[in-house]
């Protein structure tokens, strides 16, 4: 389906054209004032200068060369030259109705293929999930929903850490405590020997070289340490998928970082035969400062002194892999703000090197940290680490104490709706903002039942569908009139969604879909509030209402399912 600003530009283009003017003034944007008209053309504006003549002149007679049409309902030059445009009832509830037949529900599709790669999640064998790692799956979810949406094809990776010195530390810690008889490992015993490992490896350094060489061992393929770290891989992957379950975040791939250690044999010889890897401190290295660089950038470090395969090394190989199995358009890659410095350095040796054609494009999601109310990150009650499963069963608390006072429902079911509204409250509540902006976690925020929240637009579909169920039904799905001007609000909000969406893609921002979510949300409910809906005794109005419900809510609820927020029936 075309935009309806395009439609609109196409009409007010030819008219500017006919008129002599350059016929791109002719663009039409929403209105930056709904409450005086829905969109608005500031060609004339802009035009002024070019042409020598007051906008106001120009602006009437574009307006003067403009046939009535199917579309526009009134049009309206106003000082200093605006044209202020609104459309015609019947044009805008076709529309919308058409949005709802059409298989993408008006969302426009990518023309020509493309594949995009979301390298996001990225947790880490042997340590639990931190609060850290929710960002990084919430953000990349939604991300890879708004590509399949716009119709691209996204292909997820979880990029899991399992290939670096944590590996090395807690294989040293296991045997500095059991030596060759190891006890059964369970995910309890490796969530303490991680932090224990770590901690120790700060203040013992023959420590940290027994977890390098044997990091560097575990990757030269040494039987009994891989074995081990195997066994480790197993149990974390299993542990980990429960929470990302929870989360509704899916992954097409679980690939490791191990599993680019194939392709470094690869990587060593093109770097090579391109005369670009150097020696550097005993360390293997190819430069990539640049001219112009604002801030000094290091060497990338491919294989470090001792041998051993470093963390931009993983990421190196991992872009021939990608490159090889999904010769990918564009690789996304959604990590937290600190990465920076490390995908600069990889991003550049991945084009010096020519691993992918330079028409691929590498972008490195930075998003911010999670922070608490008082700004500073995000810490548990004792000042440690906050898991990401117990800050998931705290939301979902609290959403379960909001819902036990009311007794319209079974305690199990209550249990599963409390934590759909909680996981949903968490991800609104993130993606609201920007990702490049910390997310400050504030739980009475978060679960408030008013405003931008998760909450109120679970609540907002939860009451479509008890109008739809006292009803008894979806209704025949066909608008017959614009009765009110709330519908007129609400229409007109659904029927942007298409450039919500292209938008959110094209600026690579959830948080486009979240506002354009909360709008119609709050278009409903002014509807809902103005107008007796069931109550209405003219039939087709009650029936036209009553469509209404329906395509709000298929369009409400495809927002949030592209943001990978679940909705419920009842709350
Ligand atoms: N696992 C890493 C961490 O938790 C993040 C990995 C980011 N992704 C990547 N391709 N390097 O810090």
């Amino acid at each position: 389906m075309k935009f309806i600003t395009d439609l609109l530009s196409n009409i007010f283009m030819t008219a500017f054209s006919q008129c002599g003017y350059d016929k791109a003034l002719g663009k039409v944007v929403v209105s930056n004032r709904l409450d005086l008209c829905q969109f608005q053309c500031n060609g004339a504006l802009s035009g002024a200068k070019q042409y020598r003549k007051s906008p106001l002149l120009i602006a009437k007679e574009v307006v003067a060369h403009i046939p009535e049409n199917e579309m526009i309902g009134s049009l309206e030059v106003v000082a200093p030259g605006f044209i202020n445009v609104s459309l015609k009832d019947e044009f805008l509830m076709n529309y919308v109705q058409e949005m709802y037949f059409d298989q993408h529900m008006g969302i426009p599709q990518a023309e020509q293929e493309e594949t995009i790669v979301l390298d996001y999640g990225n947790p880490n064998v042997a340590k639990p999930l931190h609060v850290g790692h929710l960002r990084s799956a919430i953000i990349g979810e939604a991300l890879k929903r708004i590509v399949t949406a716009t119709g691209r094809k996204a292909i997820g990776d979880v990029h899991l850490g399992d290939w670096g010195l944590p590996m090395g530390l807690v294989l040293a810690e296991l045997e500095d405590r059991y030596g060759e008889n190891l006890p059964l490992l369970t995910t309890e015993l490796l969530n303490e020997v991680y932090p224990c490992a770590s901690k120790k490896s700060k203040a013992d350094p023959n420590f940290l070289e027994k977890a390098r060489t044997m990091t560097a061992k575990l990757q030269k393929g040494d039987p009994a340490y891989q074995e081990t770290w195997k066994t480790m891989v197993a149990l974390s992957v299993e542990d980990i998928k429960k929470t990302y379950a929870r989360l509704g975040a899916t992954f097409d791939y679980w690939y490791g970082e191990s599993d680019s250690s194939k392709y470094v044999p690869e990587l060593l010889e093109i770097l090579k035969a391109k005369d670009i890897l150097v020696e550097s401190e005993g360390a293997q290295v190819v430069e990539v400062a640049k001219d112009g660089d604002k801030q000094p950038i290091p060497p990338t470090i491919v294989i470090k002194s001792n041998g051993s395969e470093g963390y931009a090394t993983t990421d190196i190989a991992t872009i021939i892999q990608r490159q090889r199995d999904f010769a990918p358009d564009q690789i996304w890659y959604v990590v937290d703000f600190r990465q920076n410095l490390h995908f600069t350095q990889v991003f550049r040796t991945a084009q010096k090197a020519e691993l992918i054609p330079s028409t691929t494009k590498l972008t490195h999601l930075c998003f911010g940290t999670v922070n608490g109310k008082d700004g500073k990150p995000f810490k548990t009650r004792d000042g440690g680490v906050m898991q990401l499963s117990d800050l998931l069963d705290a939301v979902v608390d609290c959403a379960y104490e909001k819902l036990k006072s009311s007794d319209n429902a079974e305690e199990a079911a209550k249990k599963e709706t409390a934590e759909k509204i909680g996981i949903a409250a968490i991800k609104f509540g993130d993606l609201i903002s920007h990702y490049s902006k910390d997310c400050i976690f504030d739980l009475d925020k978060f679960m408030a039942s008013e405003g931008k929240t998760g909450v109120y637009l679970l609540y907002v579909v939860a009451r479509i569908n008890s109008i739809l169920r006292k009803y008894g039904g979806n209704g025949n799905t066909k608008l017959n009139a614009v009765y009110s001007e709330g519908e007129r609000d609400l229409l007109l909000k659904l029927a942007l969604s298409g450039n919500a969406f292209l938008g959110a893609y094209t600026e690579k921002s959830p948080n486009i879909l979240c506002e354009n979510a909360y709008q119609i949300a709050v278009a409903f409910s002014k509807f809902y509030h103005d107008n007796r809906i069931l109550g209405e005794t003219d039939p087709s109005k009650r029936s036209s209402w009553i469509s209404l419900c329906t395509i709000a809510k298929a369009i409400l609820v495809k927002h949030l399912d592209t943001l990978g927020i679940e909705t419920v029936d009842v709350m």
